[in-house]
């Protein structure tokens, strides 16, 4: 039998993306922009790409929020799993740098779903606020700054329909999430957002650790449940 090491986790990772994902000009292009341009190469993994594909068209996702555009990445897999036959699908996408932001609609509307994605240039919890009254959303994806995961997952829960979806990237920080001696802030914020998924009656959620080409990370996964929030004091 293999052993677990970085090499043979590359190896299935390999195996994966050839067997199920596959390659594709358009997201290869984001990536290679994204390089050109500096950033940092911290979009998901093709896998996780596909993954957020699948929910999305599985939960007949119409309105999807992102937030942490980055490069695009992401936000052109999940742009194309919008139904084609309805004009006003759309992907709400949140980046704080301008510069990204800028990277980022040049690589989805050469993806030819520029008209599907709506780029929001501010920081989330600026920005977040501002979307009160729009229609609710089906499917939340949060990859932004980790100290603010718990900001994201209220506002997540608030303007997202019972039933949603809300994914959040990166709880497992190459096992830094369940090392006690390691009080950071951004692993403090991906545990203050994994406390609120347990505590918090607006969610049920559950979290995997993930093996793929960004090395040893996770996952959590949220249902909205629809209930209202406890509220404090
Ligand atoms: C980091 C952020 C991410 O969203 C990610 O997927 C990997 C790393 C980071 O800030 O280091
Ligand atoms: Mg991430």
């Amino acid at each position: 039998m293999p052993q677990l090491s970085a090499d043979a986790a590359d190896a299935v990772d390999r195996y994966l993306v050839e067997t199920l994902v596959g390659h594709d000009d358009d997201l290869d292009a984001a990536v290679a922009a994204q390089r050109v341009a500096g950033m940092p190469a911290i979009e998901v993994a093709p896998t996780g790409g596909k993954l957020l594909h699948l929910l999305a068209r599985a939960t007949g996702a119409r309105r999807v929020l992102e937030v942490g555009t980055l490069g695009g990445y992401s936000t052109i897999w999940l742009a194309r799993a919008l139904p084609s036959t309805d004009s006003e699908a759309r992907v709400v996408t949140i980046e704080a740098e301008p510069a990204h932001a800028a990277v980022a609609r040049a690589s989805i509307d050469r993806a030819g779903v520029g008209e599907r994605v709506e780029i929001r240039v501010g920081r989330g919890a600026d920005v977040l606020p501002t979307l009160v009254g729009a229609p609710p959303f089906d499917l939340v994806f949060i990859d932004a700054d980790k100290e603010s995961n718990t900001v994201y997952l209220d506002w997540a829960a608030r303007l997202s329909r019972p039933g949603a979806l809300v994914v959040v990237d990166n709880v497992v920080r190459s096992g830094r999430v369940a090392d006690p001696d390691d009080d950071s802030a951004q692993v403090e914020g991906v545990r203050a957002g994994l406390a609120m998924l347990r505590e918090d009656p607006r969610f049920d959620a559950t979290a995997i650790q993930t093996l793929d080409a960004k090395g040893w990370d996770g996952i959590a996964v949220a249902l909205v449940t629809g209930a209202s929030p406890v509220e404090a004091g």
